[in-house]
């Protein structure tokens, strides 16, 4: 069992989180595409890497546009992922073997192929006309506003049948719901009580800042400080399409949901936003997401002052009792690996497995997975047609299981290319090397378990040097060191009380003999150390 508070610590506090992408985790039906039997089957890599719940993205009835994220019913599984049954079964086995299951729910839009889309474009006086979003042209004709979708271009699509235009924050596949009609409410809460009632642990809510816009319609002010390396959609500042008051309101609703579950399932928010506003996603007096997703380690520049400030605005922006987390990569994001290089890869492991806070580890970077180049003719996602900059296949590659076709992945070729060094880049390999990136992660991830200094521990920082980070993280006496050298070179540590033991380093060739007594740090190497408990003030 997971490190919890016997007291009254909630599982997702403890716990570690681990991001499944479905269509890359492992096929076992032979069409190159991952799905829920593959799942199962691979559980007992979770296990042994020591995770304690796993989210999938979507799996449900989908045409694939934006690869699920584009539902055609919210009840039903997609036959590309299985059945109902293989569902349950996985869910079954999943609880069996200690791990929570998190499905992913998309209440911002649905597939223009639902039967709710496809009814409300019917007519303009069809009942489900106003369960989306549909707006008059502007007098010259144009879209009723300069709003723009997320994957470049205008988000409003002009509908011939009946003369309006729909606003879709995606794709045009992807028709935004009015969240302002009480039955779009109503029937997505029920969505979410379907599969709580199936047992489900929790959800991670997509896109949440997009669910409501300006009721008055007003056009998005231009972004001054846009440039290239950003992606279409942020040529304007989105004040009135995204992050609109209204949100909260809805979120409150869902968490009104969850709440009424014997054992409260989890609700997480995806929100890309400043700290500040990431903040109200928590609602008034925590009446909102358990866990608003954090992104800022993917963003904030790779340097010990830089993460030490973020971890700092963050801690203290965060609401009384609310709960942090940390993400280093996900479906939508280049890899880690890719980002900051393997070794540093290392680093960033030991950085997420040990600052406060839920932590969640998208598949592939326990055992150090890169983006994979994706030759024109293999490109899949629609993003990538309209920003080939902003595509997000080479993050979304099949899982690197063995030395064997495909990467034990598949026995066809897969739907994306695999990595192709996935002979010697994969799982199987560094289960048997103590000196892998799996290793480690089982290693950090069996720490956290044992210590609830790392799991529920209070955080204070130590240093913040050009090359150096480390921090204390403390319960009761237990006291522990991380520190963390992101430079080439080696660095003193200059920490106050030095450290008693040596429990972990991020570098294989580490030699734990008299670190106590010259606490010095390879280049690019992370520790774990234990502190001497706090001295004893005798009155
Ligand atoms: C979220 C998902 C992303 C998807 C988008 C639209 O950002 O993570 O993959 O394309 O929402 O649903």
């Amino acid at each position: 069992m997971p490190y919890r508070d016997v007291h009254e610590t909630a599982w997702w506090r403890a716990d570690v989180l681990y991001q499944i992408y479905p269509r890359s985790f492992q096929d076992t039906n032979g069409d190159g595409i991952g799905d829920l039997e593959g799942i199962r089957r691979r559980l007992d890599h979770l296990v042994s890497l020591g995770v304690d719940a796993v989210w999938i993205s979507p799996i449900f009835a989908s045409p694939m546009a934006d690869f699920g994220y584009d539902v055609s019913d919210y009840r039903a599984i997609d036959p590309i992922f299985g059945t109902m049954e293989d569902f349950d079964r996985l869910l079954d086995e999943a609880h069996r073997n200690g791990l929570k299951v998190i499905l992913d729910y998309v209440p911002n839009h649905t597939s223009d192929e639902h039967p709710w889309f496809i009814e409300s474009r019917a007519s303009r006086r069809n009942a489900k006309r106003d369960w989306y979003v549909w707006r008059d042209a502007r007098a010259d004709g144009g879209p009723p506003t300069n709003w723009q979708s997320e994957f470049g271009g205008s988000a409003w699509t002009f509908d011939d049948a009946t003369g309006q235009f729909y606003y879709h924050a995606y794709l045009s596949k992807q028709p935004d719901l009015n969240w302002r009609n009480p039955e779009v409410v109503a029937a997505m809460l029920d969505v979410l009580r379907f599969w709580f009632d199936r047992g489900v642990d929790g959800f991670r809510v997509d896109a949440i800042h997009h669910l409501f816009e300006d009721e008055n319609l007003r056009d998005d002010p231009v972004n001054p400080e846009w440039h290239e390396g950003l992606p279409p959609a942020q040529r304007l500042l989105r004040s009135n399409s995204m992050d609109q008051p209204e949100v909260h309101g809805a979120i409150a609703l869902m968490r009104g949901v969850a709440t009424c579950y014997v054992n409260e399932r989890l609700l997480i928010g995806e929100a890309y936003l400043p700290i500040e506003r990431l903040m109200a996603y928590y609602g008034i007096e925590l009446s909102g997401f358990h866990l608003p997703f954090n992104f800022h380690l993917i963003s904030t520049p790779w340097q010990p002052k830089c993460i030490a400030a973020l971890v700092d605005d963050y801690e203290r922006a965060l609401p009384p009792g609310g709960w942090p987390n940390w993400v280093l990569g996900n479906h939508d994001r280049p890899r880690v690996v890719t980002r900051l290089g393997p070794r540093q890869a290392r680093i960033a492991a030991m950085l997420l497995l040990t600052l406060r806070g839920t932590p969640t580890i998208y598949q592939g970077e326990e055992i150090g997975m890169a983006d994979v180049p994706v030759p024109h003719n293999r490109i899949r996602d629609r993003f990538a047609f309209n920003a080939p900059a902003f595509g997000r296949d080479p993050e979304r590659t099949p899982m690197q299981w063995d030395a064997s076709a495909y990467a034990g992945f598949s026995s066809v070729e897969p739907w994306l290319p695999v990595a192709a060094d996935f002979r010697e880049h994969n799982m199987t390999i560094q289960s048997a090397d103590p000196s892998s990136m799996l290793s480690l992660y089982r290693s950090l991830i069996a720490m956290r378990r044992r210590e609830a200094a790392l799991a529920i521990g209070s955080y204070t920082l130590v240093q913040a040097s050009e090359h150096m980070l480390a921090y204390e993280r403390r319960h009761g006496e237990r006291r522990l060191l991380i520190a963390l050298n992101f430079g080439e070179r080696f660095e003193e540590l200059e920490s106050l009380s030095p450290p008693a033991k040596l429990l972990l380093s991020t570098d294989p060739e580490r030699q734990t003999d008299g670190f106590a007594h010259a606490p010095r740090l390879n280049p690019q190497e992370g520790i774990v150390a234990e502190l001497a408990p706090p001295e004893v003030v005798v009155r």
